[in-house]
């Protein structure tokens, strides 16, 4: 197993980064857009290959790299379900898992330093973002934080876990690197409340100052989809639902759904659409790979469509660079199409 806690010290964040094996895929928690570099050497130097990339919550002290490594690697982006970050790939919510090659992290929605805020747990170790700190918590005095729900978040949720359970937190400004949740039950000042009412008490008597990149960052963070919303190859092939379904009724296109098999479970599909997860969208389309074959027998043109746009648009980089010209994505993706009421099955039938 490959585990790294990287650190930047302008911002005093913790990245880590995970994999099961050299050559395999690996998975980013927090990545800082001025260490992006760092990152993609670190990856090539252990021969893996990015294939997600996750933050805990949207950061108000540092731009983060999710954009930045998407466009560099073509990962997926994830972030959970309550954010309001522009175009993520997937989304993420609280008893989901986020998989990649032998590694699988439960989600916990642990809202309170921001109502964004996830935690997750992988094997004996939990990566805490701000919800839990090395003797301290995340402040909860912006982005929607509640002194209230980090109280609940803290005592029902995080502390419930067994003892042993080691805390990856999302920043240490003291050095120090990882705790347990034993260790922090027992001498974690903040722990210390008998009540979510002396909890809230505790946290609005900090005074704290607002972060000095608050401003840049936050607004940076929300908008992480922008280098993709202005590509002109993207921009030029992209379709909306209504055009979607007018190219339906010639039975000369056919729909790609790159998600994954738990967001079709929960949406449902667009009707009559071939499943190509997104990670396995390079043997699909390689010499003998399926879609290559279905392609070249039907002649029919692609759309493809995922949850919000993005993995789309970067597989349809991806297939014009492999020489496939009819072939165009989903603007909006699947949150489009079902909000514009277009038909859908449940996955399972195609
Ligand atoms: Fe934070």
């Amino acid at each position: 197993m490959i585990f790294r806690q990287l650190f930047d010290g302008e911002s005093f964040t913790y990245t880590y980064l995970l994999a099961s094996r050299p050559g395999g895929e690996a998975l980013i928690i927090d990545p800082v857009l001025d260490r992006c570099d760092r990152y993609i050497t670190l990856l090539d130097e252990l021969d893996l290959k990015l294939v997600k990339a996750k933050d805990t919550h949207c950061h108000a002290d540092h731009i983060t790299g999710l954009g930045k490594l998407r466009d560099i690697t073509r990962c997926i982006t994830v972030m959970g379900q309550a954010t309001t970050v522009d175009v993520v790939s997937m989304r993420v919510d609280d008893g989901d898992t986020i998989d990649i090659e032998n590694i699988s992290l439960r989600v916990l929605y642990t809202p309170g330093h921001t109502n964004d805020s996830y935690c997750f747990l992988w094997d004996d170790g939990l990566f805490t973002g701000d919800t839990l700190l090395i003797r301290g918590t995340g402040r909860t005095d912006f982005q929607n934080g509640s002194s209230f729900d980090a109280y609940h978040s803290l005592f029902e949720r995080i502390l419930k876990l067994p003892d042993h359970i080691k805390v990856y937190p999302g920043h240490d400004y003291k050095g120090d690197t990882v705790s347990t949740i034993g260790e922090e039950r027992a001498f974690n000042p903040r722990l210390q409340v008998s009540s979510a009412d002396e909890y809230a008490d505790l946290m609005s008597g900090l005074s704290l100052a607002s972060p000095k990149m608050m401003d840049v960052a936050v607004p940076a963070n929300l908008s992480i989809g922008q280098s993709l919303t202005i590509d002109p190859e993207i921009v030029s092939a992209t379709v909306t639902v209504e055009d979607a379904i007018l190219q339906i009724e010639g039975n000369a296109v056919l729909f790609i759904d790159l998600r994954e098999t738990r967001e079709r479970q929960v949406t449902g599909i667009i009707p009559g659409s071939l499943h190509t997860p997104y990670l396995e969208l390079a043997s699909a389309i390689e010499d003998g790979g399926l879609l290559n074959a279905i392609v070249k027998e039907t002649g029919k043109s692609l759309i493809l469509y995922c949850a919000f746009g993005e993995r789309s648009a970067l597989a349809l980089q991806v297939l014009k660079q492999s020489g496939f010209d009819k072939v165009t994505h989903l603007g909006g993706g699947m949150a489009a199409w079902t909000s514009a009421g277009a038909p859908t099955e449940p996955s399972g039938i195609s």
